[in-house]
């Protein structure tokens, strides 16, 4: 049996030895705190739950639902987008619904990828960009996310042959891994930039909610000619804690949430009409669970970075996501000083050049445990006497 090249192209799993050290610690009766995860460890708010329930026992929800999502969840993501951004949005030709924004973020690579055609994307960045343009034999061409500039793209670097081959550029804000957040005056560099080379935008927009201190984000698409050049992709996982549900969507241009909708009809049967009725609650009903959530986010990370800063590191707070994007011990590559988080205090955190080779110097920390846990990580994390200066 031989596997295709493609599979073979695919970078080894960077986390394979963290995952056996934290399999024998567990065996070996360590009490782990898994700071790994980006998952939020708190339940779905329960009126999406109570439509569920009431969706999942009508019949009429269980054949194959439409393609591009039902009608009645494209209006709700519609009105959604006006009352959220002021951005109007056609249902019927610039709204997909999607099985989780992973699915569609990883078919739009297949959509506008030919074999040898180039991608730009963002390091450190989510690994899906990288792995979907290798799924469509093309290749990635990486645009350094670095602190001095912010951790957003330095466009002008960007290679002006390669940009004139590009066909597609992924941005991420508020972003995974660094909790970097980007404003319109960078958005609106990126429309020029598209329009100049004829790329398509895709903004990943997973984290648009989870924002602390009163700051609230913009969309990519609230800038004039956005839609001409760009998508952006949505989640309801981090926003209204589903992300085992698996529902998403993409929305703007419509010729690209057409051509992604064709590579989607010929590999998944959409989103079950059910979940998407959940959907349309969690999206047009009470909205107070996120800022409870965006508290309880808020106060763990106050915790960490009080804390760490007083060890003699420097972080500054940050103004979303769930994450925070730590500088490793001096002279430890991120990888060891993961190894010796997790075998020194028993605390899991993910090295950063799992997320592209400017990730290293970094370990991710996210936010997912309770306030008591995070407390239990930052004493052991004393105790083990480390300290950055
Ligand atoms: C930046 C980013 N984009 C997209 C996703 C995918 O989220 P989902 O498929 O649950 O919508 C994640 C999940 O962690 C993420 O961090």
């Amino acid at each position: 049996m031989k596997v295709a090249q493609r599979i073979q192209n695919i970078p080894p799993y960077l986390f394979a030895e963290i995952d056996k050290k934290k399999e024998e610690a567990i065996k070996n009766g360590v009490d782990i705190i898994d700071l790994g995860i980006g998952d939020p460890d708190q339940p779905t708010p329960c009126n999406v739950i109570e439509k569920l329930n009431e969706s999942v026992k009508d019949p009429k929800t269980h054949n194959y639902p439409p393609y591009q999502g039902t009608a009645e969840f494209r209006q709700a993501v519609s009105l959604w987008y006006k009352n959220r951004f002021n951005v109007e949005l056609d249902p019927n030709q610039e709204v997909m619904a999607l099985i989780g924004s992973k699915e569609g973020i990883a078919h739009i690579f297949l959509a506008f990828i030919d074999p040898g055609d180039i991608s730009l994307i963002p390091d450190p960045g989510y690994p899906v960009y990288k792995t979907a343009t290798l799924f469509a034999n093309g290749f990635p061409y990486t645009m350094p996310l670095l602190e001095e500039n912010n951790y957003l793209p330095d466009l002008e670097e960007v290679d002006k042959e390669i940009a004139q081959k590009a066909k597609l550029m992924f941005i991420n804000y508020p972003n995974n891994p660094t909790a970097a957040v980007a404003h319109k005056d960078f958005f609106e560099r990126v429309v020029k930039f598209a329009k100049k080379y004829d790329i398509l935008i895709c903004h990943d927009f997973a984290y648009s909610e989870m924002t602390f201190d009163g700051y609230k984000t913009s969309s990519f698409l609230e800038v004039e000619g956005a839609k001409d050049v760009g998508i952006e992709f949505h989640s309801l996982s981090k926003t209204y804690n589903m992300t085992g549900w698996r529902l998403g969507f993409a929305v703007g241009n419509k010729e690209a949430i057409s051509a992604l909708s064709i590579i989607k009809t010929n590999i998944d049967s959409g989103v079950f009409k059910a979940i998407q009725q959940a959907g349309v609650e969690a999206l047009t009903g009470p909205q107070d669970n996120i800022e409870k959530m965006n508290q309880i986010y808020s106060r763990r990370r106050n915790i960490v970075i009080n804390e760490l800063n007083q060890l003699g590191w420097n972080l500054k707070p940050t103004k979303a996501t769930f994450y925070i994007w730590i500088p490793t011990l001096k002279g430890m590559s991120s990888i060891d000083f993961a190894n010796f988080l997790l075998e020194k205090s028993g605390i899991i955190v993910t090295p950063g050049i799992g997320y592209g080779e400017f990730g290293e110097g970094f370990v991710r920390i996210a936010l997912t445990v309770e306030e008591k846990r995070v407390e239990e990580a930052i004493d052991r994390i004393k105790k083990s006497g480390i300290n950055q200066e």
